[in-house]
């Protein structure tokens, strides 16, 4: 789990000397490690593409093996429509009887929970494993736990690349969860280990990295995944697999990558190897800057004892700041942005779009270049401000999306407001949304009850992203062209709740944070109260 320290915390914040600025240079081991971390977002983010463009395909293939013939009334996603590939046609009943219709009504039900799992199996996974990343770094150190995880990653991309040759079905279910224990792993190690590898002045900025590289992921799989590259029906198998080249690369250049400093010297008490890690890091040998900060953090964390999962609940100080933290992650989640991710294409198709492949390719350009924005947008505006415009933005877009499907048959331009819509939708999702919580939640809570809060925050999103990985298709079928009119109002609701409830945290120090929770809890004594809970934090047993 991320454990941004408290030195990184205040730098975000901007409470620390700009000086320092000058004194911190990006070397090239330094540029090799960080690349070589995020080829593990990368995987993250291609592993939550790489399913939406080839969605019809894959269901054919499944159709074949299973011997299920197609049935126009409810194939799965009839609100898909269908393919723009070249699909071979499987003939449908000549004349059904009561029986044969049942029948066929009960395998398309059947064909279309087998591809909710083969999408929603992934986020099972990340539900699983984000518990994990923290304590696999912490057992084995931040680059042998990488390259560990690395073996799941390639279990499931062997596995989806050879679906073809066995239970297509069960082989895609299967791979996807193991891909997706991967990057519940990576989504905690990777940032951490960027942290404590980047110089104090760079650690924001390298940070953002790991963003950036997922929504590149997503990208490259939405490329790759056009039919006449990788996504038609003769290869869609090496799409699903191809996440095994970033997977070798990782671990072919993590041998080489230096073992975080800050692991060696705090968690191990070995001095001399973190110095010589520090010394390949920074390209200078005088490191006493580095070691004295952290000597200075092992003290701070020290002195701090740790709080469970449970106490973060039963203790009224933290409470609140970890209702929100719940709160700011499920509203990431149930803002609907991954069934964009993982569906956009047959939303597309839907909304009349006669290339939705490029419209969902249109998708990730957006998303990366907002990514890129956000980087420099979240450090100059506040948080809880971005969080509030990103969100009212995606409120409004959700309208438009819904009410250009609903009038898709009256107006064939409306098709043109959908895809806007759901463009500018993603652009408002980066703007705040979509970062915001991943940092936030560090900024709320002090050394002693972070990790447990970390652990849990990050717990919540992946599950809120297996429930709309795996329902998101059941409802776009049952809602039809009204299903984003449900997403809005589920993003209003978030929305208001952020106005009310969620407090600016940017240049902000601790003890002011837990005040402005107590002042929105209505509790009057704010600043006495913040430290109560320092102490409390301080200590407390676990
Ligand atoms: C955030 C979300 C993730 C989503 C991604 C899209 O990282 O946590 O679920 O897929 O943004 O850019």
């Amino acid at each position: 789990m991320h454990v941004p320290h408290s030195v990184h915390s205040l730098e975000l914040r901007g409470e620390l000397p700009s000086h320092r600025m000058t004194e911190d240079k990006v070397t090239g081991t330094l540029i090799f490690t960080v690349f070589t971390a995020v080829l593990g977002s990368f995987q993250f983010g291609y592993d939550i593409g790489v399913i939406n463009a080839p969605q019809q395909i894959i269901i054919s293939h499944y159709r074949q093996v299973l011997g299920v013939p197609l049935d126009d009334r409810k194939a799965v996603g009839s609100y898909a429509l269908n393919s723009t590939n070249e699909l071979p046609t499987i003939p449908m009943h000549p004349t059904p009887t009561p029986l044969a219709e049942e029948l066929t009504m009960a395998s398309a039900n059947l064909i279309t929970m087998l591809w909710s799992l083969s999408v929603s199996s992934f986020a099972i996974g990340g539900m699983i494993a984000s518990f994990f990343g923290g304590l696999l770094g912490d057992m084995f150190g931040r680059t042998k736990a990488m390259l560990l995880a690395n073996s799941l990653s390639l279990i499931g991309a062997l596995l989806m690349g050879f679906s073809k040759m066995g239970p297509s079905h069960i082989l895609i279910i299967a791979g996807r969860g193991i891909s997706g224990l991967y990057c519940g792993l990576i989504s905690g190690l990777v940032p951490m280990y960027i942290g404590e590898i980047a110089p104090t002045s760079l650690r924001g900025a390298l940070g953002t990295l790991h963003q950036l590289a997922l929504v590149t992921g997503i990208l490259i799989s939405q490329i790759v995944g056009l039919d006449f590259i990788l996504g038609s029906y003769d290869l869609w198998h090496i799409l699903l697999g191809l996440s095994a080249v970033p997977a070798t690369l990782q671990s072919l250049l993590l041998v080489f990558c230096p073992e975080s400093p800050r692991y060696l010297y705090i968690k191990l008490d070995e001095e001399v190897k973190a110095k010589k890690s520090l010394k390949r890091l920074r390209g200078y040998d005088d490191v006493t800057k580095d070691i004295n900060e952290m000597r200075k953090e092992r003290e701070e964390a020290s002195s701090e004892q740790k709080v469970s999962i449970i106490q973060l609940f039963t203790n009224s100080n933290y409470r609140q700041p970890i209702l929100v933290a719940l709160m700011l992650h499920m509203a990431q989640q149930f803002s609907g942005i991954n069934g964009i991710f993982y569906y956009s294409t047959s939303i597309f198709q839907t909304a009349g779009i006669s290339q939705p492949v490029y419209a969902t390719i249109g998708v990730g350009v957006i998303n990366t270049v907002f990514t890129a924005v956000s980087v420099f947008l979240v450090e100059k505006a506040g948080r809880r401000s971005l969080f509030l415009i990103g969100m009212s933005g995606m409120f409004v877009c959700a309208i438009f999306m819904s009410v250009g499907l609903v009038l898709l048959d009256k107006f064939a331009w409306m098709s043109y407001v959908s895809m806007i819509a759901i463009f500018l939708f993603v652009s408002f999702f980066e703007i705040g949304p979509g970062p915001i919580p991943w940092f936030m939640v560090a900024e709320f809570f002090s050394q002693g009850p972070r990790p447990a809060a970390l652990a849990i925050a990050a717990f919540s999103n992946w599950t809120c992203n297996f429930i709309i990985a795996l329902c998101f298709q059941y409802i776009a079928d049952f809602c039809g062209p009204y299903v984003f009119f449900l997403f809005a109002g589920v993003v209003l609701a978030f929305t208001l709740f952020t106005f009310f409830k969620v407090p600016e945290t940017k240049g902000k120090s601790f003890e002011e944070i837990a005040a402005e929770f107590k002042k929105k809890s209505g509790s009057a004594q704010g600043s006495k109260a913040a430290v109560e809970m320092k102490f409390l934090g301080a200590t407390e047993a676990v």
